[in-house]
């Protein structure tokens, strides 16, 4: 049995916001009638999209989760070894929580464990399991938008004043941002933090279009369940009449944005409520509800340098599908040389 005084209270952070339905509502309602329409992928996850998304990452053709474990498997000594003597652990988008289940064992001095998610549901129950799991181990689930980069900032200091943590986003779900979001997060997530704070960040890098399809578009048709969830999600939330059946699924490989794009694409022209208000679709009209950016060594380098990280270490499966980065904050004396360098024309090394 564990103890549940292991385990805090679930925290949610940025309380002083407005109330959080409104604000969400309006942004949803914005990317949905915007030119290009679009749905942020933090609402694939409710409590049936947390469990879809854990089917598919048992599909044969979703390779990602069992290349990040594979490393995790392979390599997780040498990782706790260069992260050094850690007091925390602080994830983004924890989900089911298995990876860290893997790093743990080699992170001797971490005393607490922050997950940070947005499905209360994932939260709660992996909290439960790591606390049985690992029995001096303090839980504190946050329930919260990893991509608020205000509150993410505040949470970040405060968390920076009493611990040493190591910061851990596996997944691949920074991918899921447009490369400058992308680069906004990470360089706020840096600014609250201190010099030399690590980052162990999970990236899929780049291979060829068939692989890549496939595990975007299995034949079981679990990753199209998972992506048409997206709108019974909206419609339970904000009253709204999306009609699934009408909208299929689509999965492509853009190598332009070095990037698989998925959607929802209606065939008929379509008039859907969605609280008050009224959004018209035309037959063919698609929603971009997630990107996943595909990276390289060098790609990842130049995003770490230009946010205030450093690209200091990096592990790959044995087919060379996934990496684990290790990025470490920089201080100050880094950022002016490098600004000083880009002033001065001078280059990266290859
Ligand atoms: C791609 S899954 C990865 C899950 C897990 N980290 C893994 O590697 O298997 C993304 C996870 O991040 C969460 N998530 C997505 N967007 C989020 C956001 N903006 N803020 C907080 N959590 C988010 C989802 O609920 C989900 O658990």
């Amino acid at each position: 049995m564990f103890d549940t005084r292991q385990l805090s209270k679930t925290n949610d952070f940025a309380p002083h916001r407005r109330p959080a339905s409104d604000v969400e509502f309006d942004g949803v309602f914005r990317g949905l009638s915007a030119d290009v329409p679009h749905i942020s992928p933090r609402w694939f996850y409710d409590d049936v999209g947390s469990a879809l998304f854990e089917a598919i990452t048992r599909l044969p053709e979703y390779y990602p989760t069992r290349c990040e474990l594979e490393i995790l498997d392979a390599h997780g000594k040498q990782i706790g070894e260069r992260l050094g003597q850690r007091t925390a652990v602080i994830e983004l988008g924890s989900g089911s929580a298995q990876k860290i289940g893997r790093l743990l064992p080699h992170l001797a001095s971490v005393r607490a464990y922050r997950p940070i998610d947005v499905s209360n549901a994932a939260l709660q129950a992996t909290s439960l399991e790591l606390v049985g799991r690992f029995p001096q181990l303090r839980v504190d689930p946050v329930h919260a938008d990893f991509s608020d980069r205000d509150a993410m900032h505040t949470f970040l200091q405060r968390a920076a004043g009493t611990d040493d943590a190591v910061l851990f986003f596996p997944g691949s779900t920074l991918g899921n941002f447009e490369v400058d979001y992308a680069a906004a997060l990470l360089e706020g997530y840096a600014q609250g933090l201190r010099p030399g704070t690590p980052l162990l960040l999970g990236v899929d890098l780049v291979k060829p279009r068939e692989t890549l399809e496939a595990a975007y578009d299995d034949p079981a048709g679990v990753t199209a369940a998972f992506n048409r969830n997206m709108l019974a999600h909206l419609n339970r939330r904000f009253n709204g009449n999306f009609d699934l059946a009408q909208w299929r699924h689509e999965a492509r490989w853009v190598p332009r944005h070095r990037r698989i794009e998925m959607w929802l694409r209606c065939d008929e022209p379509q008039v859907v409520q969605f609280g008050e208000q009224r959004i018209e679709f035309a037959a063919g009209a698609g929603i971009h509800t997630e990107n996943s950016h595909k990276w390289d060594r060098p790609s990842l380098h130049d995003l770490a340098e230009t946010t205030g990280w450093s690209l200091q270490d990096w592990w790959t499966d044995r087919r060379g599908w996934f990496a684990q980065a290790l990025l470490v904050r920089q201080d100050d004396q880094h950022k002016a040389d490098r600004l000083t360098a880009t002033n001065t024309g001078e280059h990266r090394p290859n």
